[in-house]
């Protein structure tokens, strides 16, 4: 081979590669632009660099620069291509104009929105919020509250016994013995809480809910302050056309004692019925006088209902384990 020939072998290739760098499709990935330069140079590099040794002696110098200057000008033309895909894979350029992702919201539980939606329809009747102690004494939880002393609510398999005398209360009314205990009437408070039973968790009970405690104490007072106010909260919880019952029941600490039912359709496809929501009742005297409250002179009523069925009824849920599940996907049903 004579010299020119060599200089012009590098030249061509040097151009061939550069030409199918530049010719790529502008979403080609480097690994494959690679393969197809190495096929396309790697034998003609091999090639020349074996003929570096056949050229006259006096000519190896300019053809050893020329192919080293080969091999840098097809590793800049590599290195361009590089820089292209770079700055693609950047994607386009900067939008300020684009929304925003939307930030992950949390929500109330529904539990906890039906509480809160209560207290205010009940604030506006004139009722403020007491709270009372989970932990109570037997008397506070049953005593006081009319059981007799053997009464099989207190036995071991219906209450958590937390000491002799301490238990974990089984419901909320014994905040109306504490709060009768520190306000003298006129009173009417709401008393949401925590309680506890020792029941299975299956799709009707769970051992730990809340309860919604109300109560009226006052000179006068009567079984129809008690429905009146109890069917006014239904028509405004449930909304105005909705219709109200009032049955007999029974609970030591009222007489009379009654439940209300309202007709709710609880979205499984069956259509409207009749859903005990609460049990309620004039307050027995022997519970104003074990408070301190002179039952010739004041009566009351209460109730109290279950929130949780409240928003299982409301919400169409049909397995109270749902509402303590902490799944995400039934949550966030309830972003506002
Ligand atoms: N404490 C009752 C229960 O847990 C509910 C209840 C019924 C509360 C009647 C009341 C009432 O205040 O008057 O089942």
């Amino acid at each position: 081979m004579i010299i020119s020939d060599y200089l012009a072998q590098a030249d061509a290739l040097a151009q061939d590669c550069r030409a199918l760098l530049d010719g790529l499709e502008p979403g080609t990935r480097l690994d494959v632009a690679k393969g197809q330069l190495n096929a396309l140079k790697d034998q003609r590099l091999e090639a020349l660099q074996a003929a570096l040794r056949m050229l006259p002696a006096e000519d190896r110098r300019t053809a050893g620069t020329a192919f080293n200057a080969l091999k840098s000008s097809i590793q800049d033309a590599l290195d361009g291509f590089a820089a292209r895909v770079a700055a693609q894979g950047a994607g386009a350029p900067f939008d300020g104009s684009m929304p925003a992702r939307l930030p992950w919201r949390g929500s109330l539980h529904p539990v906890t929105l039906v509480i809160d939606e209560i207290c205010d329809i009940f604030r506006e009747l004139g009722f403020t919020v007491a709270l009372g102690p989970e932990a109570e004494t037997e008397w506070y939880n049953f005593g006081a509250l009319n059981f007799p002393p053997d009464h099989p609510a207190m036995e071991l398999h219906d209450t958590l016994y937390l000491g002799d005398d301490t238990l974990l209360r089984t419901h909320t009314s014994p905040v109306q013995v504490r709060t009768l205990q520190r306000f003298a009437p006129p009173v009417r408070v709401l008393a949401p809480g925590q309680v506890y039973r020792r029941d299975f968790f299956d799709a009707t009970h769970a051992p730990a809910f809340m309860q919604l405690e109300g109560l009226a104490v006052d000179e006068g007072v009567s079984f129809v302050d008690l429905k009146a106010t109890l069917a006014e909260f239904a028509r405004r919880f449930y909304g105005a056309t909705r219709r109200v019952r009032f049955g007999p029941s029974y609970f030591p600490f009222v007489e009379p004692g009654a439940q209300m039912d309202v007709e709710v359709d609880p979205g499984d496809g069956k259509g409207l019925r009749w859903v005990e929501i609460l049990g309620c009742g004039m307050v027995h005297p022997n519970v104003l006088e074990a408070a301190g409250v002179d039952s010739e002179r004041f009566t009351g009523w209460a109730f109290g209902m279950g929130p949780a069925r409240i928003a299982m009824s409301r919400y169409g849920v049909n397995d109270i384990r749902t509402l303590y599940d902490s799944d995400v996907r039934f949550l966030e049903q309830f972003v506002r």
